[in-house]
């Protein structure tokens, strides 16, 4: 809108998600809190140095989903703070020259939500069709064959009038109606009041539910054949998802979006929403930026999270994002949030370090997630331990392992919340060792890496917004690409395998980070790159 692409905040900045449950307790009631991120800022601007947070919801809620089933959208949980610590963070955020996206909820409120209450009292109501609702069927049974994404219908039969609602997740998250006047309205004037805060923007939540086929069409079944996970999934994988989301209305919502942030983006402050679209059609996920880019700034790319870790599919993915872009658009990439297993679990210590070094040195924003600057692992709980609603439906996909304690010292909890504090989710025990003070003393540790990367990338134009080129002719089991502009080049080799490889490169150059943290200085056109070694050079 005012510059050219990539000079934009959102486009050079490095995002960092902030679970704010699990990032810092200062009451000591086990629950992390507002006040918590707001002590915590100079470890992120300053220590680790990023420049935008994301945070996840502080609303007033009765956690059936943990912040997403929300009862005020226009205020804080009093557990998390109030509105004022919520303008201190905010400020304190600015005076750091950080920015600040908040999420917000678009698709559902809570069932406790005053709307829901009242919508729920009788077919008559003023606020009934603020909500899907519809009779049973004949028989009784729900109105259509949608499923929740947590598992079983996803409808609801409410005794009281009869009639069934929607829910597209747990059942405490009723589905509001987006083809209702009123609730557009309401949903807008939410968006304006934090934007009227001064928030920078938005990741926009389950963005590609927010509007379904208003003639309540059963999904067909998928006959594809399903992968282990998806198998794991049940009844919800073995529909093709057609009708209960993603209808072709929801475009036109966006553009409202977009128009709305737009006008209270200003040269000084330009405001951006990024929404979550689980879409791995490159064809339909560019729908998602509006034909005439006027919808979201960005859908989040979550391509490198699904991927195999393998190298020729990690290229298909960048490739994949980079021919489908469309001109003006700005990509993004994402390794981990609080809905998937850590990345270093995933993939191990050392992939999840070149996983890194690809995350912060592709052309596009990248989305970190707490705790993975230093290498944390899924936490792991005894089914009593067990908090999250999709967990306790089915443990293979508890998100619980990803939301434990930010592990910031060796002290009781990871220094999380006070010694004899119970914290909401356990603290992974291995925080004795694994945590921020130990990694900060040990120069080649993943924070260190993490640290001195972000600096690469902060203080280079041709990473934030130079082009992407594959570098053709990698041995097997690497993957190299060109970062280039003018007046500069920029090679990123990384090594998938557990031996060493050469990489032939197009002329000599300088080491500027490794993986392993333990070289610099020239190389020769032969690139020796070690097991699990990913190297930036800058050629020439
Ligand atoms: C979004 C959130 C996820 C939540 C779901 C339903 O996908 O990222 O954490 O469970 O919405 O509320
Ligand atoms: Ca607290």
């Amino acid at each position: 809108m005012f510059d050219a692409p990539g000079q934009l905040w959102w486009q050079h900045a490095v995002i960092y998600q902030v679970y704010p449950r699990s990032f810092q307790d200062t009451n000591n009631d086990g629950i992390g809190d507002l006040n918590g991120v707001l002590q915590r800022l100079d470890y992120l601007s300053e220590t680790l140095g990023v420049d935008a947070i994301w945070l996840s919801p502080f609303y007033p809620s009765p956690d059936a989903d943990f912040g997403y089933d929300i009862t005020d959208f226009k205020a804080v949980d009093p557990r998390l703070g109030t509105l004022e610590t919520f303008d201190a963070l905010l400020s304190e955020i600015h005076a750091r020259r950080m920015k600040l996206i908040i999420d917000l909820i678009v698709t559902y409120t809570s069932d406790q939500h005053p709307w829901f209450v009242e919508a729920r009292r009788s077919r008559q109501s003023a606020k009934r069709d603020w909500y899907m609702w519809a009779s049973p069927k004949q028989s009784g049974a729900p109105p259509n064959n949608w499923q929740s994404a947590f598992g079983g219908s996803g409808w609801e039969l409410d005794a009281t009038t009869g009639q069934y609602y929607y829910h597209s997740f747990t059942k405490h998250q009723p589905d509001l109606n987006w083809r209702n006047p009123e609730v557009r309205e309401a949903m807008l004037d939410v968006a304006r009041f934090w934007l009227a805060r001064g928030v920078d923007g938005f990741r926009i939540d389950a963005a590609h539910w927010i509007l379904k086929d208003p003639d309540l069409r059963d999904n067909p079944p998928n006959t594809a054949p399903r992968s282990p996970v998806a198998r794991a999934l049940g009844e919800y994988d073995s529909q093709l998802h057609l009708y209960d989301k993603g209808h072709s209305d929801c475009h036109e919502v966006f553009r409202a979006y977009r128009q709305l942030i737009d006008s209270y983006s200003t040269a000084d402050q330009p405001r951006f929403a990024v929404g979550e679209i689980h879409i791995f059609d490159w064809q339909e996920w560019v729908k998602f930026y509006g034909e005439r880019l006027d919808e979201l700034h960005m859908p989040y790319n979550f391509g490198l999270v699904g991927a195999a870790w393998q190298p020729e599919v990690v290229r298909g993915v960048v490739e994949g994002m980079e021919r489908a872009l469309p001109a003006g658009a700005w990509g993004n990439y994402v390794l981990g949030n609080h809905d998937e297993p850590r990345l270093a679990s995933r993939l191990g210590a050392e992939q999840a370090r070149l996983a890194t070094l690809l995350l912060l040195t592709l052309r596009g924003t990248p989305t970190l997630y707490y705790g993975d600057e230093i290498g944390m692992l899924n936490g792991e709980f005894t089914p009593d331990q067990i908090r999250d609603p999709w967990g306790k439906n089915n443990p293979l996909f508890g998100r619980d392992p990803a939301r434990t304690p930010m592990q910031w010292d060796a002290s009781p909890n990871g220094g999380f919340c006070a010694e004899g504090v119970a914290a909401w989710l356990p603290a992974n025990p291995d925080y004795a060792t694994r945590n921020v003070e130990a990694q900060l003393a040990d120069p080649r540790s993943m924070l260190n890496f993490t640290r001195h990367l972000l600096r690469l990338r902060q203080n280079s134009r041709t990473l934030q917004q130079g082009a992407y080129r594959t570098l053709e002719g990698a041995p097997q089991g690497c993957y190299a690409y060109y970062r280039t502009t003018a007046g500069e080049r920029l090679v990123v080799a990384l090594n998938f395998n557990g031996r060493e490889q050469v990489l032939p490169l197009p002329s000599g150059g300088r080491v500027l980070i490794s993986t392993h943290m333990d070289r610099g200085g020239r190389t020769e056109r032969e690139l020796r790159l070690r097991a699990h070694e990913g190297c930036l050079i800058a050629l020439g």
